[in-house]
């Protein structure tokens, strides 16, 4: 063999080695990705050892949307960087990139274009549907109905993932006791038992029997934690709360969701006792991480990492970035700040690589969970997108959704419902003809205009005539993603035609309230009565037309203390998504008799804020019939709530009697109340049996009442039915300041009835 030869082999060789290296490589990495018998574990650990240091952070990248539809033509330099990003594996995830076409665009260049083809997790504000909306979540929690809570949530995943999203941003587990707070309408309400059972039921509806299957999501439980007591109700402001507030109201729904297997968390702007929720190790890894065991990851909220250089506790954004990364914040949302900081921190020394890789482990884990290895491409079937969105099937569920959602607050002289022949009906306002307000402030992939207004509601029942006026403006201005709404506050001009219509009516119906986008995000108020001219419109056409059903359209409690002492028939409709005309309509005419309760107590006063049913008694509270002055009151209001917690009417009546306790807790660790109810009324109906304890007194103090039991029943008129609830050492026991979960023996009190006001008692010992 000559030299040339020899050489010509020898490369030959070398290049047989070296490609069948390369196909080994290839096909261990989609050994690894689609493998049917290795595990998740397994799988993650594989890839992980694969991943450069550079790939593993970018998992940690969120980047929000910037794709443009006509074609890969990032359209600014910071654009362009998010590009180069995507392309070279920096990024893990994306938000608001919404619909198969757009999201087809993003997954392919992550697929197909990067070195290792890590599918994207496409997250979306799907917080109360999709594209067809179902009652804001405060409205939906309003209906006590769990089953009907997951299946809206199911509902949206459906939809939503249809449209190529696979993790949404819900649901929002902060407790609130304020009013003022604009996303209360987000939340399940004031109460952490009832927050917690809801938790529960929309993390099941998201994600489904199977998290793989296309037409479930991710799930996220936010904001992680205290968002929710912001001083004064104003948005993104410091939470300060002592232990146990925090142990005992704040914290359940979010354990109650990790046991739910809720695979992402969402951190809070908010700092708590000085420390920035993102930045909060005791939070993250202590907590949730440690103590409860979480395995999914935790996102950042929107650029909350940079914002702890506006809180006063990082440096700069480096400094931020190390805080947030060592705290135990898995990915960060639209910070910019891992991609650039973190390789530089690992190699100072200053964030443990280790801890990088059990942030991408967590995010890859979620990945395999979802299917996404198998097939990025899974949620991304335009025929399914087609076919699902707006389908009857979710128009169907919306509206069943909405119609458990109202609460009918008052309804004297059973003004309600509504006769349906020949009646004269005045329907005013200008939330009764608006057909994008009942859609809320989360909407984002709703279009204007497609809620069903309660105008259009009423026109279904064609045996009366309804004279529509508006009366007066709610909101002027711009309503698209609408940041400024502007109430109008002095136009009465409508005002006469309002007042002559209503003379001529049998019934008048005043749709009042705040428009969608006056809650939500960054919508605090600190008025909470009807908004503009509304209230004088309401009192002006009274002086006239004294038989006025009042529907209330808003995001929070208001404090409608006149309506209440004036207005003979109060509906709460809050905000209630796409089919909210039909829903209202159904419930004024009796076609479906209403079981709302108010998951939030409404103030008479906005000075009564933050209230509550589950308050302390304090060393001073009120002795009925005494009028002095040194006791827990105010001078000029009193101090229950307009409606309490719990309160909620039907078109039916229900008795409750023979309330039982069985104290079996020494023996099998039990205790059984047990209350016949009797639909004593003329409809079948439902109800909510609530069932309360109070814990008389302990080494922490215990609220004056706490719900700790709750069942729907539906019965016929006459119809009499025992039900049965159960408090164990779960209900009975509380958190002491040492973060232990305590039962302590000592006398309780049990009440069980139809709101937190109710009286019916009984009582045990430990
Ligand atoms: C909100 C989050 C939301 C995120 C993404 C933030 O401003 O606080 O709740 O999920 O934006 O849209």
């Amino acid at each position: 063999m000559n030299i040339i030869k020899y050489y010509i082999l020898v490369l030959a060789g070398l290049l047989i080695i070296s490609c069948k290296t390369n196909n080994e490589n290839d096909l261990a990495l989609n050994d690894i990705k689609t493998s049917k018998t290795l595990s998740i574990e397994d799988k993650v650990d594989a890839l992980l050892a694969k991943m450069t240091l550079e790939e593993k952070i970018g998992q940690m990248n969120q980047y929000n949307g910037f794709w443009d539809v006509t074609g890969p033509v990032p359209k600014d330099g910071d654009q362009a960087k998010k590009y180069d990003h995507l392309r070279k594996g920096y990024v893990g995830s994306m938000l608001n990139v919404r619909g198969v076409k757009d999201v087809k665009a993003v997954q392919k260049i992550a697929v197909e274009e990067t070195r290792l083809g890590i599918p994207l997790i496409i997250g979306f504000d799907v917080i109360h549907g999709y594209e067809t909306l179902t009652p804001i979540p405060l409205a939906e929690s309003a209906s006590w109905d769990l089953e009907a809570i997951k299946n809206s949530a199911e509902m949206a995943a459906k939809e939503s993932s249809a449209a190529g999203i696979n993790w949404t941003f819900a649901p929002m587990v902060d407790i609130s006791r304020d009013a003022r707070w604009g996303r209360v309408m987000e939340g399940a309400g004031e109460d952490t038992y009832l927050g917690s059972k809801i938790a529960v039921a929309r993390v099941n509806g998201f994600q489904g029997e199977d998290l793989s299957a296309h037409h479930s999501i991710a799930a996220c439980a936010k904001h992680f934690a205290a968002y929710g007591f912001a001083e004064s109700g104003r948005d993104y402001n410091t939470a300060d709360v002592g232990t146990s507030t925090l142990n005992n109201i704040i914290l359940p729904p979010f354990k109650a969701a990790k046991e739910a297997n809720v695979r992402t968390f969402m951190n809070s702007f908010n700092e708590l006792n000085g420390i920035p929720a993102t930045g909060d190790k005791y939070l993250q890894r202590d907590i949730l991480k440690g103590q409860w065991g979480f395995d999914g990851f935790v996102v950042s909220d929107w650029g909350s990492i940079t914002e702890m250089i506006a809180h006063g506790h990082a440096k700069d954004g480096k400094h931020a970035a190390e805080i947030a990364a060592n705290a135990g914040s898995d990915m960060d949302m639209e910070s910019y700040l891992y991609v650039e900081e973190l390789a530089g921190l690992v190699k100072e020394g200053k964030v443990d690589e280790k801890l990088i890789d059990d942030a991408a482990r967590r995010i890859l884990r979620v990945k395999f969970e979802l299917g996404l290895f198998d097939d990025p491409y899974k949620y991304l079937d335009e025929a399914r997108e087609k076919e699902v969105i707006g389908s009857q099937e979710i128009h169907d569920a919306a509206l069943d959704m909405a119609k458990k959602s109202i609460v009918l607050l008052k309804n004297e002289n059973n003004l309600l419902p509504l006769k349906k022949e020949g009646q004269k009906i005045a329907l005013i306002g200008a939330l009764a003809a608006d057909k994008t307000s009942p859609l809320g402030s989360w909407r984002i992939a709703a279009k204007d205009n497609t809620a069903v207004s309660v105008l259009e509601g009423l026109n279904q029942y064609t045996g009366n005539t309804v004279t529509y006026t508006k009366g007066a403006d709610v909101s002027i201005g711009k309503e698209e993603f609408a940041f400024e709404i502007k109430v109008n506050t002095t136009d009465k001009s409508g005002f006469s035609k309002a007042i002559q219509t209503a003379k001529q009516a049998d019934v008048v119906v005043m749709v009042l309230g705040e428009h969608g986008f006056m809650s939500g995000e960054g919508r605090s108020r600190t008025d909470l009565g009807l908004p503009g001219v509304q209230q004088e419109l309401l009192e002006a056409v009274y002086k006239v037309n004294k038989n006025i059903v009042l529907v209330l359209n808003n995001g929070r409690p208001l404090t409608i203390t006149w309506a209440d002492k004036n207005i003979p028939a109060i509906v709460e409709a809050w905000q209630l998504g796409t089919q909210s005309g039909h829903a209202i309509a159904q419930v004024l005419y009796g076609d479906y008799n209403p079981s709302g309760k108010l998951p939030m107590t409404f103030p008479r006063n906005v000075g009564q804020v933050p209230i509550y049913y589950n308050y302390k008694n304090t060393g001073r509270p009120v002795l009925p019939g005494e009028d002095v002055v040194f006791w827990s009151h105010f001078q000029d209001e009193k101090n229950d709530p307009l409606y309490v917690f719990g309160h909620g009417l039907s078109y039916t009546s229900f008795d409750y009697s023979n309330l039982k306790v069985d104290n079996t807790f020494s023996n099998n660790n039990t205790v059984t109340v047990s209350v016949d109810l009797t639909n004593s009324g003329k409809v079948k109906g439902k109800e909510v049996v609530q069932l309360y304890i109070r814990d008389l007194y302990a080494s922490v103090t215990r609220p004056v009442k706490e719900l700790k039991g709750f069942e729907l029943v539906e019965l016929e008129p006459g119809e009499t039915k025992k039900i049965q609830l159960t408090l164990t050492k779960d209900e009975l026991g509380f958190f002491n300041n040492q973060g232990e979960f305590i039962v302590e023996d000592g006398d309780f009190e049990v009440y069980i009835g139809g709101s937190s006001k109710t009286t019916l008692q009984d009582k045990f010992t430990l």
